[in-house]
């Protein structure tokens, strides 16, 4: 049969050679061509759409925004133009413009499963937990076949405490993809959660027959039959984080209202007014510890074991390095007195022992510089360490990290408690933050 598929025509190539471009990280080239594109046809919605891409991939928010509008003025009612936009305005806290644009879209183009997919982020960006699960239930009901709408839903339900809804969906995924690693985990962990362990155990073997060299495989399968592992290895934070990064973990972070990051801004700016300090940022993630804390006069170094997690940092333009590294490496081979802030937010929960951190994390610090840290809380009637076995987390004891502290030679420890580090199956979390100071120089 002859292919009756209609060329593209010459703007369109041009547009998809500049998207490539943008992709390869070669900015420069784009913008000229982008330039000379723009010439060729101003009125086409389509170019400051691509211009929008090129100013994102370039960590100008603002840029993208004026884009994504001028695009929407070319082509009012265009539901690309309209999501892009609502994305943009989602992320910079102009919510109620977002959510509106996100709805017209959402009728505009109710077969368009990109768009239901946007409009999902929005609602998470814009902190609306309630809507971002009504349409993440719409999308799987209007697109069953699509696997990201059902694992972010599955995922969802998980994080709102529903494992046995989220199981559903896994089910529904794994009758499809039968090896896929991450419903496999999640079929695993709704087990757990839901405390069949026989299931979990049968999920495990699962996992553990199809790549048995696999430390992810061999630390849930460890778990799933009574074991408890020392610490989650890197190959397990890397599979969990890359996951997490490619589908909305930040999105997901602020739909659980975890603030921890604000707060650490918050304390770092109080200490630094001048904003003139060097901060490593250890376990950085997305990168919201920069984010909050927006440009400084000195070097943020970010550190993280996920590649995609570093990625996603990369995107808002603060850091100024990343290292992708264990933390722990970093701790021990960063050199001594280097920086004047340190900070380590939802991280340590997968470190667990504290005792190679603390003492390095001083060492590194200049005099009067302060370490700053969250945990998750154990009672004081528990261990000093402890492994939580619903979460896989750690949960550190908050006189026993004080202790430590101190006899690392911290000389001053301030414990903030936060009753909701953020929200776990829809319940606060309990923890802590830690600001510790190393002494002045005598
Ligand atoms: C829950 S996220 C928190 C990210 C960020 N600090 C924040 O508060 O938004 C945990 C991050 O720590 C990283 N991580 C966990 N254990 C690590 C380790 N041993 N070494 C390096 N990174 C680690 C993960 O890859 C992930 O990006």
């Amino acid at each position: 049969m002859p292919d009756t598929t209609p060329m593209p025509d010459p703007l369109t190539i041009a547009l998809q050679q500049i998207r490539g471009l943008i992709e390869a990280g070669q900015l420069q080239p784009a913008a000229q061509a982008l330039n000379a594109v723009q010439k060729q046809a101003p009125t086409d919605a389509r170019v400051p759409l691509v211009g929008m891409r090129l100013a994102q991939r370039a960590g100008n928010l603002a840029g993208a925004t004026q884009a994504a509008r001028r695009a929407l003025a070319l082509a009012p009612g265009w539901h690309v133009a309209q999501i892009e936009l609502a994305l943009l305005l989602a992320q910079q806290k102009q919510g109620d413009e977002a959510m509106q644009l996100a709805m017209q879209a959402l009728a505009g183009a109710p077969k368009d499963s990109q768009v239901m997919v946007g409009a999902i982020n929005v609602a998470l960006f814009s902190e609306r937990p309630e809507q971002t699960l009504a349409w993440a239930e719409d999308g799987v009901r209007r697109f069953p076949e699509d696997a990201g709408i059902r694992l972010f839903l599955a995922r969802l339900l998980v994080a709102l405490g529903r494992p046995r809804d989220a199981q559903a969906h896994y089910e529904y995924i794994h009758s499809r993809a039968p090896e896929h690693d991450e419903t496999l985990r999640g079929l695993l962990s709704c087990a757990m959660k839901t405390g069949d362990h026989e299931k979990a155990a049968q999920w495990a073997d699962r996992l553990f027959a199809l790549r048995p060299g696999d430390a992810n495989a061999q630390y849930w399968h460890a778990i799933a039959h009574g074991q408890t592992p020392e610490t989650q290895p890197p190959e397990v934070v890397t599979g969990i984080f890359d996951d997490y990064a490619a589908n909305f973990d930040l999105h997901l972070v602020r739909g659980l209202q975890y603030h921890v990051p604000e707060r650490v801004a918050q304390i770092l700016l109080e200490k630094h007014p001048n904003r003139k300090f060097n901060l490593l940022d250890l376990g950085c993630g997305t990168g919201l510890v920069g984010v909050y804390l927006g440009r400084i006069e000195g070097h943020i170094i970010g550190v993280d074991l996920s590649e995609k997690m570093i990625e996603q940092a990369a995107r808002h333009g603060i850091y100024s390095r990343f290292h992708r590294v264990n933390v722990l490496d970093a701790l021990r081979e960063t050199p001594s007195e280097h920086y004047e802030a340190i900070t380590c937010t939802d991280v340590l929960v997968y470190v667990g022992d504290l005792s190679p951190v603390i003492p390095n994390a001083l060492r590194i610090l200049k005099p009067g510089g302060h370490f700053i840290f969250s945990c998750e809380a154990a009672g004081e009637d528990e261990a000093d360490l402890v492994l939580r076995e619903k979460s896989n987390r750690y949960a550190h004891k908050a006189s026993a990290v004080e202790r430590q502290c101190r006899e690392a030679g911290f000389d001053e420890v301030v414990i903030e408690d936060l009753p909701a580090l953020r929200l776990e199956g829809g319940q606060p979390l309990p923890g802590f933050l830690v600001t510790a100071r190393k002494p002045l120089a005598a």
